[in-house]
């Protein structure tokens, strides 16, 4: 790490003093996402009026589901990001985008095939640059990150779920889970304990041992979810995590985002087809070539 790589001020105020590494939680650049800082079950109480949505796919009389936490500050900021593929021509995946993504928010992106949706959760997970413009992640521009910063910064505070799952094959669930944390300084038993805890999450602990070829398509997926959620990031970017589910599991998979959301008040950003479920989240992007044609909600200002 070099002086060069230290983040530039973040939206919220001075830093406190330069960090151990510009990505710790608390450092310089993330004030306000100190661990337990994001809104969780506790404050739910405070929840604002009128922030609750219906419940997703429950059953008619089942008990109602937690109010929306409350939102706390910028997450994901971008600012006029494009990002343009070489070739021949060459392809203008995002054009212009400006985004703000706040702590507790549950946001739906929908658009058709080629619209630039990966690319923009891509980007704002900072697992591709944007040609030009401004992204940050937890108040870190990362523009100012060099490689090494920017996957401490990722395990810090994004957790991905895509729609292939990604799981090891030679690994029970668990493990799987446990991996997440590999890079977080964690020793092995706390790992472990930690996996469990986030298996418990997604009401998987009874197949802790299995392989995920011995798992169902939705089970899969909600170990993956474990895995996004164990190192408890600021954000978690799924990126059509139905595409190879059927309807009804793609929707319980969809309900389990929403309770993390609610529940514990996780930020989630979920691209999805379908826009059934999309329009029952408290936020809906619409993307179309490269742009956002539609924000439900100007929450984020
Ligand atoms: N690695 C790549 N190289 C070149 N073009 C790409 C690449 N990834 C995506 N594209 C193109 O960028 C556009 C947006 O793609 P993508 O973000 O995957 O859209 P979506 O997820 O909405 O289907 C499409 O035209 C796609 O073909
Ligand atoms: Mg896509």
């Amino acid at each position: 790490m070099t002086n060069a790589q230290q983040p530039a001020h973040p939206p919220q105020g001075p830093p406190p003093g330069p960090p151990a590494r510009p990505w710790d939680r608390g450092g310089a650049g993330a004030p306000g996402l100190t661990p337990g800082s994001a809104p969780r079950p506790s404050a739910l109480a405070q929840a604002q009026p009128g922030s609750q949505a219906p419940p997703l796919g429950r059953a008619p009389g089942s008990a109602p589901l937690p109010l929306r936490p409350p939102l706390g500050p910028v997450v994901l900021d971008l600012q006029d990001a494009v990002r343009t593929y070489p070739g021949d021509p060459p392809v203008e995946a995002l054009r212009g985008v400006n985004l703000r993504v706040r702590a507790g928010e549950l946001v739906a992106i929908v658009g058709p095939s080629g619209s630039g949706k990966s690319t923009l959760l891509h980007v704002l997970g900072t697992l591709d640059k944007p040609t030009s413009g401004i992204v940050r992640v937890a108040g870190f521009d990362i523009g100012t990150l060099g490689d090494q910063d920017l996957s401490g910064l990722r395990s810090q505070h994004v957790g991905f779920i895509f729609q292939q799952f990604y799981l090891i094959e030679g690994m029970s669930a668990l493990d799987n889970i446990a991996n997440g944390l590999l890079y977080r300084g964690v020793g092995p038993a706390q790992r472990r304990q930690r996996a469990g805890e986030a298996l418990e999450r997604v009401d998987l602990s009874h197949r802790a041992d299995h392989r995920p070829s011995k798992l169902s398509g939705g089970e899969r997926q909600r170990v993956a979810i474990a895995r996004a959620i164990v190192g408890r990031p600021s954000v978690v970017l799924a990126d059509e995590p139905t595409g190879n589910l059927d309807s009804k599991t793609g929707r319980v998979i969809l309900d389990l985002l929403d309770e993390l959301n609610r529940r514990d008040g996780t930020t989630i950003v979920v691209i999805t087809h379908d826009h059934q479920v999309a329009a029952r989240m408290p936020r809906r992007l619409e993307i179309l070539d490269g742009r956002i044609v539609r924000d439900s909600l100007a929450v984020a200002a």
